[in-house]
C-alpha cells in the first residue's frame, strides 16, 4: 500500500489534516496497520494514542496507552517555571505525578535544572524513562517510582521547586471528553471532588521544598479557590496564577513559608 493510498483512504475517516499527520509518522503502511488505524479513528482513539508521540513545548514525547497524553493547558506550567527561573544559576526540582515527563523535561531543557520525576504507575515510569534517555537528560532528571500521599517518599528540604498537573477530574464528572477515555484512570480521576490529590500535595509537599520555595500546580476549569483553600489551610502562602490562552486559570503558585 502506497502512502498516498492511505492518505485517501484516512482522508475519507478523519480529515486531510490528521491523516496527513498519521501517513507521515507511519510511512510504508500494510492494509493490516491501516485497517486497524482506522478502527481505532473511528472508536475516537486520540492520534496521539495512534501515532505514539505528541509534541509538547516544541519537544516529541512518546507516549501509549499508561499516560497521559501532554496536553496544550499544561505548557501553561512550563513556561511560567521557566519565566520565573531563566535567570537562576542552577534549581533542584521534582515532578509530582510525571507520566510522560513532559513538565519536568520541558523545564530542564530551557533552564539549568535538574531533579526528581516522581510516578506512582509503574509503566508510565517506564514511559518517562524513555523520553528522559531520548532527550539526553539522564544525567539531570532521576526517576523514582512512588506515592505522593506519603510524606517520606522525597527527601526533606531538597527542592527548589515542585510542579505537579495531578489527576483532578471528580469521578461522576460528565463533561470527560471521549478522548480523555483512551487515558489510564489513575491519571484523571481523583476522589472528594477532584481534589484528594491536592489535600495531599498540600500536606507532604512542605515537607520536601526548601524555605521560600515554590510549587507551581495545574487545576481543572473553576478550582480555583476551592485550590486555593486547601494550600492557605496548610499555611502555604498564595503568590501568583496564571491562565492558558483561553482566560482559563491553569495555574496556581504556592511558596512555603
Ligand atoms: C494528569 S496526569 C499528568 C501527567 C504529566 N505530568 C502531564 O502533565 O502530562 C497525573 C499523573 O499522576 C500520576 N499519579 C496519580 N496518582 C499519583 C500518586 N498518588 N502518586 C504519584 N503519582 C500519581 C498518574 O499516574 C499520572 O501519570
Amino acid at each position: 500500500m502506497t502512502t498516498n493510498q492511505a492518505f485517501t483512504i484516512l482522508s475519507k475517516i478523519s480529515g486531510p489534516h490528521i491523516a496527513r499527520i498519521i501517513t507521515d509518522a507511519i510511512p510504508n503502511m500494510s492494509r493490516l496497520k491501516l485497517w486497524y488505524i482506522s478502527r481505532q479513528l473511528r472508536a475516537n482513539v486520540p492520534v496521539a494514542k495512534i501515532i505514539h508521540n505528541k509534541w509538547f513545548y516544541g519537544l516529541k514525547f512518546y507516549t501509549n496507552k499508561y499516560t497521559l497524553d501532554p496536553r496544550p493547558d499544561t505548557e501553561t506550567l512550563v513556561a511560567c517555571v521557566i519565566n520565573d527561573y531563566k535567570r537562576a544559576k542552577h534549581i533542584e526540582i521534582a515532578d509530582l505525578g510525571t507520566g510522560t515527563g513532559c513538565i519536568i523535561c520541558a523545564i530542564a531543557k530551557n533552564i539549568n535544572a535538574s531533579g526528581v520525576a516522581l510516578e506512582k504507575s509503574f509503566r508510565a515510569l517506564h514511559v518517562a524513562h524513555r523520553n528522559i534517555k531520548t532527550l539526553n537528560l539522564n544525567d539531570k532528571i532521576i526517576i523514582k517510582r512512588g506515592d505522593f500521599e506519603n510524606p517520606t517518599i522525597l527527601p526533606n528540604k531538597t527542592f527548589d521547586v515542585i510542579v505537579s498537573n495531578p489527576p483532578y477530574i471528580a469521578p461522576d464528572d460528565t463533561r470527560v471528553d471521549c478522548g480523555a477515555m483512551h487515558d489510564p484512570k489513575m491519571a484523571l480521576f481523583a476522589k472528594n471532588n477532584g481534589l484528594s490529590a491536592y489535600e495531599h500535595i498540600a500536606k507532604n509537599a512542605k515537607n520536601w521544598l526548601k524555605n521560600c520555595g515554590r510549587i507551581y500546580i495545574e487545576i481543572g476549569i473553576d478550582m480555583e479557590s476551592d485550590v486555593q483553600k486547601i494550600f492557605e489551610h496548610e499555611n502555604w502562602k498564595f503568590v501568583n496564577s496564571a491562565t492558558d490562552l483561553g482566560g482559563i486559570v491553569r495555574v496556581l503558585i504556592f511558596e512555603n513559608i
